[in-house]
């Protein structure tokens, strides 16, 4: 049976599972490493990098280094939050064809699926080295608080990965699903997932038998770790200026580390009530001086400085208990998910609002990612019994006269859903109705999400009010939305024309596919290149390192001259394959080179040698 892959693509990191014999494992990555930076970047030369070794050269390549990408994806061009990260991101966000947002690095413009789809690729790369098969299927995660916009583009970007996305879930479910997998008893718990980029908070309920139901979700999908970061850049920002009067923000290598000393000195405060930020030479003054950054932060600093950002959480998690109509002591548990959550702070906030210790059982960098595998064997399996219900975290309606919203399926619906609606022509031999589609819980339409502009065209010829359309708006399992209609009197499906998304088009993720799928192939040759040098140029040194000795001894005889002057031949041809980065042509030099190396061995070894 084929396989299927559970990817949590955070913010910050990104992990990667399986179901293996009904036990659900973590991958690790090529590092040995559990979870992977979601940072992608460009190098001078070109070069692709992503995870580990984008963060590593992240402080001097700051331009061309992708961070947080999550935070733009399916976002407007004129979103506050892309303005938001505008302002703080050391690369360039651009506009895109279609109000969406690029991100320009090099010479290159990319949209963000495409950006996210490296880490993807990436991410099924370490998935199928560890596994030694392809693997094609996957469950991706995203926020529960995720609006169908960024779902979309989510699952464009694993499908330009060369994923089938054959479920997108929502992250704190997920959870929930690791959480009770294999438990029995019932019981309702709320899982508490701030993370990198994000915060969530989901109440369940786990019903004996698998059944997992999602009785009420929120969250705030630009609230996390970043946010943190940002107060402790603020606050140092700030101090060196009143101290030198120069502004750090100009420079975006500073910047860079500033923002990797702030999320050091942050996780430093999670253990330790005290930390030094030290960045020597960090800029240089109007004459020139080099100037060095030195501050200590206590963790009551911090926590001064966050404090809004903790109450936010703490508010939202109020609205949603309210929502599910559930009292603080009905909840049996609180599951911490998400890095943030290893904050004292954000823990004792947690325990206070409850009012009981957070469960600290499962692993909250880990955790979402074994969810995704356990939801993506069980959807294979039919054997595995499991039912998963949950809610879409928006409502959705349409924009009605007057730019007010009419709801059409409330917040915390179970999905999948679906509802309908009937339009009609409001004049003689109208042809088309315009219908706009809105996610969001304001009765005003224009602070809502915009998802699209439907357009029914080809209606037939009659007085007015007398066609009348019948308009499905349904929310499937993934939690993205479409949109049928169909003339009432003659049963005939109207066509839809969705326009104004943000999205990609077909033919755009047709070609980002195409070009991940070229990546891949150079990808796979290089790596196989790289593998094939490695081995080679261990058996050349050792070669060479043993070549003296060995021509000293075998001199005296024509075999001897002969053989030595074959190994030089060998020796050439390979450095002659490096050289073009010909990996067949080191594999079949391989073996006469391994034989090579066995013979001056077994010349070194001779007693007498
Ligand atoms: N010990 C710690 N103390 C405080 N914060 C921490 C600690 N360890 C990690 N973090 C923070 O947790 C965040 C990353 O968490 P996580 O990996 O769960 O996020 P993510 O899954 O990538 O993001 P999201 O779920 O929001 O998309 C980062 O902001 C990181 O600085
Ligand atoms: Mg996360």
């Amino acid at each position: 049976m084929e396989r299927v892959i559970g990817i949590d693509l955070g913010t910050t990191n990104s992990c990667v599972a399986i179901v293996e014999e009904s036990v659900p494992t973590v991958i690790p990555n090529r590092g040995g490493y559990k979870t992977t930076p979601s940072m992608v970047a460009i190098t001078e030369a070109g070069k692709r990098l992503v995870g580990h070794i984008a963060k590593r050269q992240a402080i001097t390549n700051a331009e061309n280094t992708v961070h947080a990408a999550k935070r733009l994806i399916g976002r407007k061009w004129s979103s506050p939050q892309v303005k938001n990260a505008i302002l703080t991101a050391a690369y360039k966000i651009v506009e895109g064809p279609h109000g969406d947002v690029r991100i320009h690095l090099r010479d290159k413009t990319y949209s963000v699926p495409e950006i996210s789809a490296m880490v993807l690729q990436e991410m099924k790369l370490f998935a199928e080295d560890y596994l030694s098969e392809p693997i094609s299927k996957a469950v991706i995660t995203v926020p529960a608080y995720f609006n169908d916009n960024q779902r979309q583009a989510t699952k464009d970007a694993g499908q330009i990965a060369g994923l089938d996305v054959i479920r997108i879930i929502n992250e704190p479910t997920a959870a929930a699903l690791a959480y009770g997998y294999g438990k029995t008893e019932e019981k309702t718990i709320a899982v508490f997932d701030l993370g990198g980029g994000t915060f969530d908070i989901s109440v369940l309920e786990i019903g004996s038998g698998g059944v997992f139901r999602v009785i009420a979700t929120a969250g705030d999908t630009f609230l996390g770790g970043e946010d943190f970061d940002a107060r402790i850049i603020d606050w140092l920002v700030q101090g060196f200026k009143d101290q030198y009067g120069v502004d750090l923000r100009q420079d975006r290598m500073a910047l860079q580390r500033l923002k990797d000393a702030a999320e050091k000195a942050k996780c430093e405060l999670s253990s330790q009530n005290e930390t030094e930020v030290n960045l020597p030479f960090i800029i240089s003054s109007s004459r020139n001086e080099a100037l060095h950054l030195q501050r200590t932060i206590s963790r009551t600093t911090l926590e001064g400085l966050c404090e809004d950002l903790v109450e936010r959480c703490i508010d939202i998690c109020k609205q949603t208990l309210e929502d599910a109509r559930l009292e603080r002591d009905e909840i049996d548990d609180v599951v911490l998910v998400g890095g943030m959550t290893r904050m004292p702070k954000v823990q004792e906030s947690v325990q206070d609002f409850f009012g009981r210790p957070p469960n600290k059982g499962v692993h909250p960098d880990e955790v979402v990612a074994l969810g995704a595998a356990i939801q993506g064997a069980a959807l294979i399996d039919d054997s595995k019994q499991m039912i998963l219900l949950d809610v879409t975290p928006h409502a959705l309606g349409i924009m009605t006269y007057g730019s007010n919203f009419e709801e059409l399926i409330p917040q915390n619906t179970t999905v999948p859903t679906s509802r309908s609606k009937i339009f009609t022509t409001s004049r003689d031999n109208q042809t088309a109705v315009k219908i706009l589609v809105m996610q969001g819980e304001s009765q005003n339409a224009a602070e809502n999400e915009l998802l699209g502009e439907f357009i029914l065209t080809g209606l037939r010829r009659a007085p007015k009010g007398q066609v009348e359309i019948e308009v499905t708006f349904e929310i499937n399992s993934d939690g993205i939305v479409s949109v049928s209609a169909r003339d009432l009197e003659t049963g005939q499906q109207q066509s839809i024309q969705v326009t104004a998304s943000s999205g990609l088009t077909k033919e755009e993720v047709g070609q980002m596919m195409e070009a991940a799928k070229e990546y891949l192939v150079d990808r796979r040759a290089s790596d196989a290149f790289e593998g094939a040098r490695q081995e080679a140029e261990k058996l050349i040194t050792e070669i060479e390192r043993m070549f003296p000795q060995v021509e000293h001894i075998v001199a005296a005889s024509d075999f001897g001259r002969d053989a030595i002057s074959k190994a030089r031949t060998i020796l050439d041809r390979v450095r002659q394959a490096i050289g073009k980065k010909d990996a067949a042509a080191v594999k079949e030099q391989m073996e006469s080179l391994a034989r090579t190396h066995r013979m001056f061995k077994g010349v070194v070894a001779r007693p007498n040698g």
